[in-house]
């Protein structure tokens, strides 16, 4: 199906608008061998990671296809197949109803299947990368769908190879999921650590559910596009000099030479806590998040996010770069997938 005329408003939950020209529509694998290449069409989901920042876009297609497949392995193991329209939320708590472990750290994540490897989906000790088994990708060029094992798919922090090498080439169709019958309660993080070590899937999904509520706006009722900065990794030793100077300064060892900063905090003391330009904002309950309180524009958010980037550079010497996918603008585009 061929939409056109579209607003970039509709297809994004920061809803700034944007005209697009043409939407392409495809609710089975097959469909998409109907949908014109040149020029390379540009894939999207549920839109909640992505904001429109100019009208320089080309075709988008979505894919929409959400059937599941269960299979169980003999050791209590299941492999779960799901077609990447599928809307994430919702498989995760049909995976908790089925007395699944294994996704319950990542409810409430915004977005569609098909999106969580590109940008490897994380909260509350889990990414996805912890749970995949393989991703099924639709090479335009061969017009063929490859199975990537997890090597394949290059998963760093909010990183993978749909944002490399891989971006623009193709469509997730599928993801194969990992889960396991026997208890695997990851309680480590922050809020978390409270419940029992014998709880449920269902306890687990209900704390982060309650956590998240807390602090991360509805983007139904607030447009937003969750954490629009990544937390930076720096070496160790910068980060640990940047901690002595600043004691209550969140770092993470990361383990392997590099220590995750919290963008958040760095955001909060640079004073943009609950800050607005135009009708853009920075949130109150957590600054890592902006905020488009109706009628902001690309402009506003453009201004804000250099402003916040130049206050945290000035004050902590620390480089924040955005983790929502921008596009629209050539120059400013974040991860051109
Ligand atoms: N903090 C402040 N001031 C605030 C809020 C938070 O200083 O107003 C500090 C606190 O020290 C807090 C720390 O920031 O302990 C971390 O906050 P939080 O637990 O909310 O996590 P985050 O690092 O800000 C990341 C992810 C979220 C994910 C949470 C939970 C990124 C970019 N963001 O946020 O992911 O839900 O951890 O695991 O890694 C998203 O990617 O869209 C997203 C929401």
């Amino acid at each position: 199906e061929i939409l056109e005329q579209q607003n970039g408003r509709d297809y994004s939950t920061f809803r700034l608008t944007a005209s697009l020209d043409k939407v392409y529509l495809c609710y089975q694998p097959d469909d998409l061998r109907q949908v014109p290449i040149q020029p390379m069409p540009l894939v999207l989901g549920e839109g909640s990671n992505t904001i429109f920042i100019g009208d320089a876009l080309p075709p988008l297609c979505r894919f929409l296809a959400k059937e599941k497949q269960l299979s169980w392995q003999s050791d209590g193991q299941a492999l779960l197949h799901v077609e990447a329209g599928h809307n994430w939320h919702q498989l995760v708590c049909w995976t908790v109803e089925q007395g699944l472990w294994g996704l319950e750290n990542l409810a409430l994540i915004p977005g569609s299947v098909g999106a969580a490897p590109v940008q490897n989906i994380g909260a509350y000790g889990v990414e996805l990368a912890d749970r995949c088994g393989y991703v099924d990708f639709f090479r335009w060029q061969t017009q063929q769908v490859e199975r990537l094992t997890p090597a394949d798919c290059g998963f760093g922090y909010r990183d993978s190879v749909f944002k490399g090498e891989l971006a623009g080439k193709g469509v997730i169709t599928a993801v194969g999921l990992m889960l396991s019958r026997a208890a695997k309660p990851v309680l480590s993080y922050q809020g978390l650590d409270q419940l029992p070590a014998d709880c449920s899937q269902q306890q687990v999904l209900n704390t982060v559910v309650a956590i998240r509520q807390s602090k991360l706006p509805d983007p139904a009722e607030l447009a937003n596009c969750g954490s629009f900065f990544k937390n930076p990794l720096l070496p160790d030793k910068t980060a640990q000099a940047l901690k002595v100077r600043y004691p209550a300064l969140p770092v993470f060892r990361q383990g392997n030479g590099s220590s995750k900063l919290s963008a958040a905090w760095l955001i909060d003391q640079a004073g943009f806590k609950g800050k607005k330009l135009g009708d853009i904002g920075c949130y109150n309950r957590q600054p890592l998040v902006l905020v488009n309180y109706g009628e902001g524009t690309a402009e506003q958010l453009l201004q804000l996010i250099e402003a916040i980037q130049l206050q945290v550079q000035a004050r902590f010497g620390v480089a924040l770069e955005p983790e929502v996918r921008l596009l629209g603008r050539p120059g400013w585009e974040a991860s051109p997938l």
